[in-house]
């Protein structure tokens, strides 16, 4: 049924992220548009839609992890492919959004990537975007279409809470996490814990624990981990301060290179993290520990709201309510 002149919905995936994008079409009960997606001996990407998407309300879910700038670019084209067939709207769906890191100029001579990345998906085409726990809250600011910058931090909070975890300590990976880490122990009705830790490039080092974790269950939160070296070098540290048990919980699980093989061989109770990124087969059976959190329910429900021009927030204010 057509709401707000924009047509049915109309959903495509991208090939970053087709399990995530069929558990939407399931619960949405929209099928997955039909497309040829091809990459030429030139590396060059092509798309083309099997139907007519003429004044329909467009969802192209990818999202932008390994291979980052081939699913990037992907996502570009998908854009300007609904835009050119006429979509009457078009959304980009992006559960993790690539380059978000590189959101400031720290440094002389240094681009400001998550900008440029913005920039680039409004100018593919893009009426809205929906992302989930961007890097930095900042970046939100970089777009100058609509968005719904969600969190999946109430799914990985609902899980926790049913372990129910007497003697428990939430502990922020870094002191840029300190404020989503103390929404989180809030929702959980735990204390809070930072770890203090130096980054130079790709190399970070945790130096000491702010906070009593001693002889309790710390559960670690981050939003993403990408070669694991935080994680890695914050059980590390927890344990030095007497932790008892270490649970590590993030959303984007990007691991790169042995990331998984690293974060297989800590001794952790568990790994709680979602489906932002699909990690492949090989780098999920060295995770033994590892549960996955469907992000679906999430993005299925506000890409309905989004549609039928309802209000998102309403979704999430028991979390929202600190800031
Ligand atoms: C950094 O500010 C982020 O919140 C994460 O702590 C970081 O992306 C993790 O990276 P890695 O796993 O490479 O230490």
């Amino acid at each position: 049924m057509a709401i707000f002149g924009y047509g049915d919905i109309v959903l495509y995936s991208g090939r970053g992220c087709q399990s995530l994008s069929s558990e939407i079409s399931s619960r949405l009960m929209v099928p997955l548009g039909g497309c040829d997606v091809i990459k030429f001996a030139n590396e060059n990407i092509f798309v083309r839609l099997h139907s007519s998407v003429r004044g329909q309300d467009a969802f192209i879910v990818q999202t932008t992890s390994s291979p980052v700038n081939d699913n990037l670019m992907e996502l570009l084209i998908f854009i300007d492919t609904l835009k050119r067939a006429s979509a009457g709207r078009v959304t980009a769906v992006i559960p993790y959004l690539a380059y978000a890191r590189s959101d400031k100029k720290d440094q002389p001579r240094v681009p400001i990537t998550a900008r440029l990345v913005a920039d680039m998906i409004q100018v593919a085409g893009a009426d809205r975007y929906i992302t989930l726990d961007l890097h930095a809250g900042q970046i939100q600011g970089f777009f100058s279409i609509p968005g719904d910058t969600l969190t999946a931090f109430p799914l990985l909070a609902d899980y926790m809470r049913e372990k129910n975890l007497d003697e428990a300590v939430v502990v922020a990976a870094d002191l840029g996490f300190a404020k989503k880490a103390r929404n989180f122990a809030m929702e959980l009705s735990l204390p809070v814990a930072f770890i203090e830790k130096r980054r130079t490039g790709e190399f970070s080092s945790a130096l000491t624990v702010i906070g009593d974790v001693k002889d309790k269950d710390a559960i670690i939160v981050d939003d993403e981990v990408n070669t694991g070296g935080t994680l890695v070098n914050a059980v590390q540290l927890l344990y030095d301060y007497g932790a008892r048990n270490v649970y590590c919980c993030f959303v984007h699980p990007v691991l790169s290179g042995n990331a998984a093989e690293r974060l297989g061989q800590l001794p952790i109770t568990e790994i709680v993290t979602t489906n932002s990124i699909e990690i492949p087969h090989e780098k999920f059976k060295l995770l033994p520990k590892i549960t996955i959190l469907s992000v679906a329910p999430l993005l299925s429900g506000v890409i309905n709201r989004v549609h039928e021009g309802r209000s998102v927030g309403e979704m999430f204010k028991p979390y929202h309510g600190y800031s």
